[in-house]
């Protein structure tokens, strides 16, 4: 029986800043942003918004009243968490209305964390093969103003329903995986933003990347000409491109063309997204078979995630007879389309707009669906404000 993903979707705020309007503010210039790294838009959320909504606005996209019976693990993959002790899981439990007879927790391996929950998913559906869980990677990845990752920031979930028989891709027992102490990015509890060695966390994404890759290759014998595509943790989208060169002289010309396509494919939405943390190996994958062209069913398709810190894998999905109509594609380029365009100002001041603290109170209102309307006592108050469109049946 095989096991892996069944439905797939990502959520966003409706806010966006145009990297050239933050480049010519920076006094840097544009190209660096578009060229150099890779990043044409940031998602912006407003204070009202957290990986809860944002989780939740994902997975009710792709929750349906049956699925709400069958789940058995709501797992969040975040190093955005919330609070020291409770999962955010529990709250997304509570609001998607899931049967109580469920596990919720969170995963954390900074960006790593969403692919754990997926192995995690995995496993459990293996051994139950009636019962599906909803795994979900929620983010928002903030560096600072005027910092050196500025330019990579972004928000956002993807939430994914793991099940038996699944009808978008199979997920192989291939994992090859690498864990290695070091310090490239991390953030300390005391602290809003991470710390972050630029070129030790480029350099070191590259090499786990060949240390996974060439691990696989020696274990299953798959080489490059093998896959149909390659799948990136895409922290900004010049970075999954170079670990994908550095290895592109092990396969002939005609290979490195088609790989360097799949990968620009896979690359749409971050280009407009920015860096989702742990969701952004998953929103990869949704922009490659969203707007690829040339994928079909049975194609081979290779996953690399990595978490700084550091903990890396590569692993092997097959996509399903008749994926393509259990994707979302319209409603998800909608949603990328129907954004509000945010002045350099305005992006700072609702950057820096907080939540209270120590037990004081504030009230919201909302245009997005799952929003935060009430703050009091430190408990965040959450409601569904409108619903997201019921994209699947
Ligand atoms: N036109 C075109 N390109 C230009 C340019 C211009 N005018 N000016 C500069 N560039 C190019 C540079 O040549 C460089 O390209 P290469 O890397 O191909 O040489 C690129 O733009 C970036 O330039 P710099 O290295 O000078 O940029 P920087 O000092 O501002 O740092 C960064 C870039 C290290 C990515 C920084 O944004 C950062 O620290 N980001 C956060 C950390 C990060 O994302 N690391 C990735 C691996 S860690 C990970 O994957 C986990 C995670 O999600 C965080």
């Amino acid at each position: 029986m095989k096991i892996g993903i069944d439905r797939l979707s990502f959520f966003i705020p409706n806010l966006y800043l145009d990297m050239t309007e933050l480049a010519n503010h920076r006094g840097d210039d544009p190209a660096k942003y578009h060229i150099g790294i890779g990043q044409d838009q940031m998602a912006l959320n407003r204070v009202s918004e957290d990986i809860i909504t944002l989780g939740a606005n994902a997975a009710s996209r792709i929750v349906t009243e049956q699925d709400r019976e069958l789940i058995d693990m709501v797992i969040v993959g975040t190093e955005s968490g919330i609070d020291h002790s409770k999962a955010s899981a529990v709250i997304i439990h509570h609001l998607l209305k899931v049967q109580p007879f469920a596990r919720s927790f969170e995963v954390k391996e900074a960006c790593y964390g969403g692919t754990a929950a997926l192995h995690m998913a995995k496993e459990y559906v293996k051994n139950h093969q009636d019962r599906k869980v909803l795994v979900i990677a929620s983010d928002m990845a903030r560096y600072g103003l005027a910092s050196g990752g500025e330019v990579t920031q972004g928000v956002g979930a993807v939430a994914m329903m793991v099940t038996a028989d699944p009808r978008i891709l199979t997920i192989e027992d291939d994992s090859t995986f690498l864990t290695e102490d070091i310090y490239d990015f991390w953030r300390p509890d005391y602290s809003e933003f991470p710390i972050v060695d630029g070129p030790l966390s480029n350099s070191t994404y590259i090499e786990s990347f060949q240390k996974v890759w060439n691990h696989h290759k020696e274990l299953t014998g798959l080489k490059l000409e093998d896959y149909d595509a390659l799948s990136f943790h895409i922290p900004y989208t010049k970075m999954g491109k170079k670990a994908l060169q550095s290895v592109l002289d092990q396969t002939d010309e005609e290979n490195q063309t088609r790989l360097l396509e799949r990968y620009e494919e896979s690359i749409r939405y971050s280009r407009r997204v920015g860096n989702l943390y742990t969701g952004s190996l998953y929103l990869g994958l949704i922009s490659l078979l969203e707007n690829s062209q040339t994928l079909s069913s049975g194609d081979r398709i290779g996953l690399f995630s990595y978490g700084s810190g550091a903990v890396s894998e590569f692993f092997t999905g097959y996509l399903v007879e008749g994926y393509q109509e259990f994707l979302m594609t319209e409603s998800h380029q909608e949603m990328l389309d129907a954004r509000k365009q945010v002045t350099v100002a305005e992006y700072e001041a609702i950057f820096s707009e907080k939540l209270p603290e120590n037990g004081e109170s504030a009230e919201y209102t909302s245009d997005v669906p799952f929003s935060i309307y009430k703050v009091e006592n430190d408990i965040r108050y959450y409601k569904q404000y409108t619903q997201n469109l019921a994209f699947i049946s």
